[in-house]
């Protein structure tokens, strides 16, 4: 039994943005559903073009491949489906994988009515996403995420793209999808820590945008731990509603809203990269890294200790790391100066004042951020 919860209709969110506007569809064991959705929200689909993590294929992108084939649009033609799966991990964030997808899509006979459907995790979503914002100057995609963190995070808001040997999301574009749909029974076969990565993100919305969601989390973090249905149902929906609204006031991170989402993400972008890419999980990174950011907004006395007591003893409940003993501030200051949120050589940081609210800060003085990040040494 969820404590707290109203049961909410957690099945639909909205992202408004004018004529790129789309619906997030969430539900369990919902794939069939999903499928006459994808056919309804775009009817004239001619030729379905499914881009899948290769550790997702059988399982998940196969039978939504074939009921696609098998389903009738409105018109009641029959729609053309093409399948290809990218390896697994970072490194397929590339112009080479992106080349091979442009090329794949051009020997498939992809026209303006084809759509890109991406099935994976961030990885896929962000690549597919990038094919389809450049093929033929832009086709429609729709976003099939298959972990946590690609959920609530990466699936919604429209951001693509791929990285350059020695930057991350270096190219790429703003393109909406159309449609996200996210079946949480898909998660089934992801990884516990892979889970327990998502729920990185999941607190930073409770943290930046929702104080009755933190305390919701607060009361249901152990049955979320343990992936209760209702609970991971409930929470994916309420952070897709606070990234949902965010974009919808920022959706190119112009005026500093949209900026917000990054909470604890400079100094998770320098544990990631000075750690090594893949030994410190994106989520486990965040949870980190929201840890020195809330040290370091209470060495700013923007807000009181007990924010990072209670988000400590959160993220400790969810089963996420809350310190780093490896933590290097000379190796992680220069990583920080070339984030893309420095703003003419200052330091800016996404910082919280109290919890559902922060503020995005210039002008940080880097004797502070050396101190919060030694405050989360172990
Ligand atoms: N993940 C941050 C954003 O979508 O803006």
């Amino acid at each position: 039994m969820l404590s707290g919860s109203q049961t909410p209709d957690s099945s639909l969110v909205e992202v408004s943005l004018d004529n790129r506007s789309y619906r997030i569809e969430i539900g369990t064991d919902s794939i069939g559903e999903f499928c006459q959705s994808i056919l309804s929200a775009l009817g004239d689909m001619s030729h379905a073009m499914v881009i899948s993590d290769e550790a997702v294929e059988t399982r998940w992108a196969m039978p939504i491949a074939s009921s696609i084939a098998k389903a009738k649009t409105d018109s009641g033609d029959e729609v053309r489906v093409n399948l290809i799966s990218i390896p697994s991990g970072e490194t397929s964030k590339s112009f080479e994988q992106l080349d091979k997808l442009w090329q794949w899509m051009l020997e498939s006979s992809c026209d303006r009515r084809s759509v890109v459907i991406a099935i994976g995790g961030g990885v896929i979503g962000d690549l597919a996403g990038f094919a389809a914002a450049t093929f033929t100057r832009g086709i429609r995609f729709v976003q099939v995420p298959t972990t946590l963190l690609a959920m609530v995070d990466s699936s919604v808001g429209g951001k693509t793209g791929i990285n350059l040997p020695t930057a991350k999301n270096m190219v790429g574009a703003f393109w909406q999808p159309s449609l996200v749909c996210i079946d949480t029974a898909i998660l089934s076969t992801l990884p516990d820590r892979d889970f327990r990565s998502g729920l990185g993100e999941v607190v930073k919305y409770g943290v930046i945008d929702d104080a009755e969601f933190f305390h919701w989390l607060e009361n249901n973090a152990s049955a979320l731990a343990d992936r209760d249905d209702d609970a991971v149902r409930y929470a994916v929906a309420k952070s897709c509603q606070s990234k949902a609204s965010v974009v919808g006031e920022d959706e190119r991170e112009t005026t500093g809203r949209r900026a917000i989402l990054n909470y604890g993400h400079t100094f998770a972008h320098a544990i990631e990269a000075t750690a090594g890419y893949g030994n410190v999980l994106h989520g486990e990174a965040v949870a980190i890294g929201m840890q020195m950011a809330a040290s370091l907004a209470i060495e700013l006395k923007l807000c009181e200790p007990d924010l990072l007591d209670r988000q400590t003893k959160l993220l400790k409940a969810c089963g996420l790391p809350t310190t780093f003993a490896a933590a290097d501030p000379q190796a992680m200051l220069p990583v920080m100066r070339r984030d893309k949120k420095v703003s003419h050589g200052n330091l800016r940081f996404v910082l919280p004042e109290r919890i559902g609210s922060v503020l995005l800060l210039g002008d940080i003085q880097e004797s502070g951020v050396i101190n919060a990040i030694n405050a989360c040494k172990a």
